[in-house]
């Protein structure tokens, strides 16, 4: 049966299920492949001004966390006013299928219509640099390229006013 896609943005508090979901999917993607711990799938980030997205399979009762992506809203020194994408994963049997994709959009209207941030940035590993390419993001060229939990990364950015008008 096909997976019914549905979007949510989540608290911990008021959506704890899915909110466990969201760290479960962080983990085996994002922290396992790199030998790290279960307890690294929280992000400093997480409680600090920060929004988490999730996609769960609405068809299934037990609603199960396909993908997730946060955004972390506070100014950052080098962007001012600009939010950062972060801990962006999607669970291994559901990529290339464009959850990854569904979720980056969705951000990036919160982000314009609602936070009004004029651009977002992400870090991104250098092997998911192209799927930030096809969601409209660029290399941002005055920062180079740089290493994070042991492998090359790229600083990327959208300007919102001028990828979603
Ligand atoms: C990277 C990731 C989030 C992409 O999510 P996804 O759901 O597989 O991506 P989508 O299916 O929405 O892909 C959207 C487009 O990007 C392309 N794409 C996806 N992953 C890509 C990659 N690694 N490199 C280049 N292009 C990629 C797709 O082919 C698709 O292209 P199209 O516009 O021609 O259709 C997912 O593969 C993932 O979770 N990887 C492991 C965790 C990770 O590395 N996260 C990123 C940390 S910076």
């Amino acid at each position: 049966m096909q997976p019914e896609l549905t979007l949510q943005w989540i608290t911990e508090a008021e959506n704890p299920e899915l909110y466990a979901g969201m760290l479960d999917v962080r983990y085996e993607t994002l922290r396992k492949p790199l030998g790290m711990p279960r307890s690294l799938a929280r992000n400093d980030l997480d409680p600090l001004h920060s929004y988490h997205l999730v996609c769960f399979d609405s068809s299934l009762p037990e609603r199960p966390v396909l993908g997730c992506v946060s955004l972390h809203t506070v100014d950052h020194v080098r962007f001012p006013g600009a939010g950062k994408l972060y801990q962006m994963a999607v669970r291994a049997d559901q990529q290339k299928l464009g959850v990854g994709r569904k979720l980056v959009i969705r951000l990036l209207e919160f982000a314009k219509d609602q936070l009004h941030l004029p651009r977002v940035y992400c870090h991104a590993r250098h092997y998911a640099s192209g799927f930030y390419e096809r969601c409209g993001f660029c290399k941002t060229p005055e920062v180079a390229p740089f290493e994070e939990v042991g492998m090359k990364h790229f600083c990327m950015h959208t300007d919102l006013c001028l990828s979603m008008n």
